[in-house]
């Protein structure tokens, strides 16, 4: 029988009340799925000004932040559950950092005190805890926005929770928190820390570095990304610092949420359906192109693509080919925000392209009928630590066409063509060509392939990727960072 653990868990961003990327989905999803296996979970993020606070509950007493040389500041704390579960949240109030329009940045690049904003959260977060007379036995940090964590429980918390083991998941690792050494004196965490096998880079302290040396197990978001991280290819300079850790390494793929990612019920698409019935795909096919303005046709292969407009998406490659892929009798949708070169540019070839069309910018609505409305969905990243929307094409009968990285290679099985099986379209190679190809052989089974794309959808929309089974393995690696952190060796 498994131990019933509390579990602590902090992140920046969490779905419904903030949203960047897929650390969201995760943070909104999982624990809940920790809960119902039994353990005791609290979740934190920061109150962002994004969040309104008149339905949450507040808490009387104000929290003390002490911020080392800065001084001791007050933070205020609301309250509510997640959706649909019995999972509490709390958010950490405190204007000066959190009251912004953005999460971590605004058109001029990330804000300049986001070390100091992160560093606060972090410290607040085990404040809380002590406020909440909630002991810990697991602190689950995500990203470098809270890897501290595992050096603070080490440091300047560690009489107040000396038994409780930390885990930092890498969601990506191209974002590592690198700032002047002098955070140190905000930190609190001693200057021996400040040397090059832990927080020490380029005469600055790099906070992810120190929280992988420090946590008791890491864990990145699926089991191949976990692999390329020890590479210098994907590596972003730590692959050496991570190899020298990857006893305590595991790769634990995202599940999905079904509660949210599910064409049977899908609230925002114009028809619902399933796999024993697709005729409402169809519907949701011309209801997109309605809403795009594109020609309304069943028979064109319509290809859609949901994401940050960032390098890492590969839309660079997109950009190089999309004029040639246009030359084809297909239409494809973008929606997504970022790289301002990138939203001038896809909107410049939406307005000169009638097979085309860009939304710039942020909607949940529209990312749920662009995965119901296309007939592929397309991610050719440069790198993909899990990604989520192949994940969510899948259910919805949207074949992904996708580059082999991350989890991208371990969810997606390309499309075979001796037996016929399949759930997506891969290619390897991040160049223009191998991107033009592979999108081109996608269609081409798409025309002339019906019955086995068809067979592929169907498998595709039965396959079920279970927060369930991931919260089972992030259970032994808690087991296993509890005892790492009693000294007991053990090999990842
Ligand atoms: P990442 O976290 O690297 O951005 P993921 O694939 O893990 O990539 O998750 C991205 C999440 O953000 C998905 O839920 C996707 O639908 C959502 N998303 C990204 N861009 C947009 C957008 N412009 N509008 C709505 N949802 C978006
Ligand atoms: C990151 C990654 C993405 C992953 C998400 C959630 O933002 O870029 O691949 O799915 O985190 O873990």
């Amino acid at each position: 029988m498994t131990e019933k653990l509390n579990i602590l868990f902090a992140s920046a961003e969490v779905v419904p009340f903030a949203k960047t990327g897929g650390l969201a989905d995760v943070s909104g999803a999982l624990p809940k799925a920790l809960k119902e296996l039994g353990h005791n979970v609290i979740v934190v993020m920061p109150r962002y000004y994004c969040i309104e606070t008149s339905k949450l509950e507040k808490i009387p007493q104000p929290l003390g932040v002490p911020m080392g040389v800065l001084g001791e500041f007050w933070a205020g704390v609301f309250k509510t559950t997640l959706p649909q579960s019995d999972v509490e949240i709390y958010f950490i109030d405190y204007e000066e950092y959190f009251g912004r329009a953005g999460l971590y940045g605004d058109h001029n690049g990330g804000y300049p005190d986001n070390d100091k904003r992160f560093i606060f959260f972090s410290k607040a977060a085990l404040q809380l805890c002590k406020m909440l007379h909630f002991t810990p036995d697991i602190v689950h940090a995500n990203d470098w926005h809270t890897a501290s964590l595992p050096l603070l429980l080490k440091t300047r918390f560690v009489h107040d929770f000396a038994y409780a083991a930390s885990v930092l998941t890498i969601h990506n690792l191209q974002h590592q928190g690198y700032f002047p050494k002098e955070d140190i004196e905000v930190l609190e965490v001693g200057w021996e820390y400040f040397n090059p096998h832990s927080l020490e880079s380029l005469d600055g302290i790099n906070i992810l570095k120190g929280g992988i040396a420090e946590a008791d197990a890491i864990t990145t978001v699926s089991k191949k990304y976990a692999q390329e991280i020890q590479t210098p290819q994907f590596g972003f300079g730590l692959d050496g610092h991570i190899r020298a850790h990857s006893s305590k390494l595991f790769g634990i793929l995202n599940g999905v949420d079904y509660t949210q990612w599910n064409p049977a019920t899908d609230p925002f698409i114009a028809k619902n359906y399933d796999f024993d019935d697709m005729r409402g795909k169809q519907l949701c096919k011309r209801d997109l192109q309605q809403r795009f303005g594109l020609d309304l046709r069943d028979d064109v292969a319509l290809i859609g693509f949901v994401g940050r407009f960032a390098k890492q998406k590969g839309i660079e490659l997109i950009a190089n080919v999309i004029h040639s892929l246009l030359d084809s009798d297909i239409q494809i949708v973008m929606l997504g925000t970022g790289e301002s070169w990138a939203e001038s540019f896809f909107s410049e070839v939406a307005h000169l392209r009638k097979n085309f069309a860009v939304h710039v910018g942020y909607s949940n609505e529209l990312a749920h009928k662009i995965e119901a409305g296309c007939d592929m969905f397309l991610m050719p990243s440069l790198f993909e630590p899990c990604g989520l929307n192949q994940i969510y094409s899948l259910r919805y009968g949207t074949l992904p066409i996708v580059r082999a990285v991350g989890g991208l290679d371990d969810t997606i099985v390309n499309f075979d063509e001796n037996s016929k099986t399949g759930n997506g379209f891969k290619f390897y190679d991040a160049t223009p060509e191998a991107l033009y190809n592979t999108v081109i052989w996608a269609v081409d089974v798409y025309e002339n392939k019906k019955e086995a794309f068809a067979k592929m959808q169907r498998f595709a929309m039965r396959e079920h990727f279970s927060w369930e089974d991931s919260a089972k393995e992030y259970t032994k690696v808690y087991e296993f960072a509890l005892r790492h952190k009693r000294g007991e060796y053990d090999e990842a």
